[in-house]
């Protein structure tokens, strides 16, 4: 069995993730969705709930699952004998930042990074600016699964709140 692993903040994941998945699902007999739980960046949403909202959105696809990693992520695909890492591109920019990261994990181990160019509709789609957007009352209906847009909504409006209490 070919495993793939498709790491990630996923904070929230939108549908330009579950575009990627859904393509590399149909490459490899399992693909692992591995959510980054290191403790260095401040996220809007926990790592549970990161985990909660991918569980969801993957629901329809058999031959995915959803897990938690710390530390390197080629020890987590050695841990689970996956012999892949599957990123998404959305153009020259994610391929600049994307290619070092391939190279050291290639130098490191043999699990190879895999490509995969993300649906033209989903170009502009990214958790960081859909939750900048979604911030100051712009619609991101359409760019991230139903369950996940309410649960952004309610995040934001909690965030809000307690900012205005002070
Ligand atoms: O969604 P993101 O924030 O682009 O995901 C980044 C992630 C989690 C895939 C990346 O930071 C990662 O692989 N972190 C694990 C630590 C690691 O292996 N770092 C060396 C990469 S060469």
């Amino acid at each position: 069995m070919r495993t793939a692993v498709c790491p990630g903040s996923f904070d929230p994941v939108t549908n330009g993730h579950v575009d990627i998945v859904r393509r590399a699902a149909r490459l490899f007999d399992e693909v692992v969705v591995a959510v980054g739980t290191n403790v260095s960046k401040s996220r809007l949403f926990a790592p549970e709930e990161r985990l909660e909202m991918l569980t969801e959105a993957m629901a329809d696809l058999p031959n995915v699952r959803i897990a938690g990693f710390q530390g390197l992520i080629v020890e987590f695909c050695r841990d689970i004998g996956a012999v892949a890492i599957v990123k998404g591109l959305r153009g020259a920019t994610d391929y600049e930042y994307e290619l070092p990261m391939a190279q050291m994990n290639s130098h490191l181990t043999d699990v190879e990074t895999v490509f995969v160019p993300g649906a033209t509709r989903n170009a502009f789609v990214s958790s960081s600016l859909i939750k900048e957007v979604a911030a100051f009352g712009g619609d991101v209906t359409g760019l991230v699964p139903p369950a996940v847009h309410d649960r952004l909504l309610a995040r934001l409006a909690e965030r809000a709140a307690a900012r205005a209490e002070g």
